[in-house]
């Protein structure tokens, strides 16, 4: 995600400029820039950096600037530095642009671009492409320039482009990526969301994928493909600037839940060959013999990261049959590991930045070993010294407590066991067919799982399990790591000290903990334990512990045995803890809420622990 904001007007632009990115920098803050429209030329200033950074360099307002926009980055394709930062422009220095979404089919456009139009690049960027197209194919009209390059493109885009030829005139075009038209008086906006609007107008025009718009300070025209004019119905905003920024969520973490079936999506995009329907990760550099010479693989992480790693070995050992061992990366370089080079080392990290993650990552260097970094941010730490990078994409994540990067985590673990898997030849072709069409259908079950009948569900049971101060989540087999995160998840926001317990685990020693009323979290997904998890659900019963079940469809016998149940959409053992957590990442959101914690910013804890 990345935040974009275009004025065209009366008014001074910089400050709308900055101050509308400043409201966007939840949706990208590693690089920032603007481009200025006056006096016949286009005057770009932009750098890795926040925002505020971006605003030092506008120090000379000696010239008036009415027409403007704006970017600020959430690296995708190119890491965060001054030449990737946005925008971008065309050769002869007359066009600028910024750009939301990825441009899956950029490298053939830049070798047309470079080799047959000799367009030069200064970026590293997908969206670079983008301007040169335009500059390719303009003739004196932006809006129809910008159509023919959109007609080549393959993938999602928000774009706003000016050029310095056509004063006061801001083009725009939407596929996948979100843009929105505010209409002022005698002025007129664009932004990527809402809160970058609002100080200005209201009443705001929603455009939608295909459309284009030329927008003038008096006037706006959305336009089809073919340059047929729409009429389109404006939207007038009741929300303040604090629901917007949250999507009209009250809170970002409730945002990042319910991002989530379109952040699986996104991690999935292009990794799944369309046509073969075969796992594509071609952009990990590893090698036939490399896979297939693995004998071991450590998965190294800190928090919620190291529940996707425990869970992550389940997965590669069940999948790709290679043995894997999960370490909490405060722990791993103090017992003195086992490493050799024909080991591989996987580190999880959303940040990127986690001291103790990135020890471990040094020390396997040290000791000859390569390195896969599975990561939420480009140009990140991890992702600057792993050998190989996996990016998750699931968009910036600014609540402290995890949600959507977890999850992409998690897939991305799957994609990567299916990868080894195929590569060493260690998976019959049904099996690896039915979870990747499994994989595919994971954000519309997600979508299925946030049904509001099912936040309601959750919401009341919370009213019961925020009364304790103390509470269990159990689990067996791909279960148990699921109770682990869905316990740190509890623990972390609503500030209930929760215990994880493998199911079997209960009657040596926790069951003397379990007292009349106490809430206990039952995850029963997997069916070859599930008979098992029902007699600890028994135990736990016959004591008085008051057990919430998160099972699946067909699981029936379960209902009848405990206090409440929620029922997760269909999917095959592997791939339910996916959906599995969902639940337990709303039962800690609706507890603090019960508890009035601060649900974004909890206590004592921060977003990234870059300190050991
Ligand atoms: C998760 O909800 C916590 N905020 C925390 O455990 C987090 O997962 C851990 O600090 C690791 O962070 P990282 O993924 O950025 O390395």
């Amino acid at each position: 995600m990345c935040g974009i904001v275009g004025y065209t007007g009366p008014k001074e632009a910089r400050a709308i400029l900055i101050d509308g990115l400043k409201k966007l920098e939840y949706r990208g803050y590693d690089s920032a820039g603007v481009a200025l429209q006056h006096d016949g030329l286009l005057e770009i200033h932009k750098a890795a950096g926040s925002v505020a950074d971006l605003e030092k360099t506008l120090v000379d307002n000696s010239n008036a600037v009415n027409v403007g926009i704006g970017h600020t980055r959430w690296a995708t394709h190119g890491r965060p530095t001054d030449e990737n930062a946005h925008p971008h422009c065309s050769c002869c220095k007359e066009i600028a642009l910024v750009h939301n979404g990825i441009i899956e089919n950029h490298q053939t456009l830049r070798k047309w671009l470079a080799e047959e139009a000799d367009h030069k690049f200064s970026s590293e960027t997908d969206t670079e492409v983008l301007v040169h197209l335009i500059e390719e194919y303009y003739e004196g009209d932006l809006l129809e320039s910008v159509r023919k390059a959109v007609a080549r493109i393959e993938g999602s885009f928000a774009l706003v482009v000016v050029s310095s030829r056509e004063p006061g005139r801001l083009v725009c075009a939407r596929q996948d990526s979100p843009l929105i038209i505010g209409l002022g008086d005698g002025e007129n906006l664009v932004a990527s969301d809402i809160p970058a609007l609002l100080a200005h107008t209201r009443k705001t025009k929603v455009l939608e994928d295909g459309d284009f718009a030329s927008i003038t300070s008096e006037g706006v025209e959305i336009s089809d493909a073919e340059g047929k004019l729409l009429d389109k119905e404006i939207f007038e905003i009741t929300w303040d600037i604090e629901a917007a920024e949250k999507g009209g969520y009250d809170h970002f973490m409730l945002k990042e839940i319910m991002e989530q079936p379109a952040a699986v999506k996104e991690t999935l995009r292009q990794r799944i060959d369309t046509a073969s329907g075969k796992v594509n990760l071609s952009e990990l550099n590893f090698t036939t013999e490399e896979l297939t010479s693995l004998e071991k693989i450590h998965i190294v992480a800190c928090g919620t990261a190291y529940h996707a790693g425990i869970l992550g070995k389940a997965v590669i050992e069940k999948i790709a049959k290679v043995s894997v061992e999960v370490d909490v990366a405060s722990e791993f370089r103090y017992r003195e590991p086992l490493l050799t080079e024909n080991q591989l080392l996987i580190v999880i990290s959303q940040s990127g930045e986690t001291a103790d993650t990135l020890a471990a990552l040094r020390l396997a260097r040290q000791k000859g070993l390569k390195v896969l970094a599975i990561t939420n941010v480009v140009g990140s730490s991890v992702s600057r010294e792993a050998d190989e990078v996996f990016y998750t994409w699931a968009g910036p994540e600014i609540a402290v407590a995890s949600t959507k990067a977890y999850l992409t985590q998690l897939i991305a673990l799957y994609l990567f066991a299916l990868y080894l898997a195929e590569t060493r030849g260690r998976i019959d072709s049904a099996v690896y067919d039915e979870l990747v069409s499994g994989l595919k259908a994971l954000p519309g079950h997600i979508k299925t799982v946030l049904s509001e009948e099912n936040l309601a569900k959750l919401h009341t049971y919370c009213d019961h399990l925020s009364r304790w101060d103390s509470a269990f989540f159990v689990g067996r087999n791909l279960d148990y790591p699921v109770a682990m995160e869905g316990a740190l998840k509890l623990k972390e926001i609503s500030y209930i000290h929760a215990e994880a317990y493998a199911a079997g685990e209960l009657k040596h020693g926790p069951l003397a903990l379990i007292v009349e009323g106490i809430p206990v979290i039952a995850l029963i997904t997997q069916k070859a334990v599930s008979d098992k998890t029902l007699s600890n659900i028994q135990e736990v019963n016959a004591r008085g512990g008051a057990v919430f079940a998160i099972t699946r469809e067909g699981f029936d016998e379960i209902a009848s045995q405990v206090e409440s149940v929620f029922y997760l959409p269909p999917a095959n053992d592997i791939l339910a803890p996916v959906l599995s957590v969902v639940p337990t990442q709303l039962i800690a959101y609706y507890a603090a809420l019960a508890r009035g914690s601060s649900v974004d910013k909890p206590r004592n804890l921060a977003k990234s622990v870059t300190v050991e």
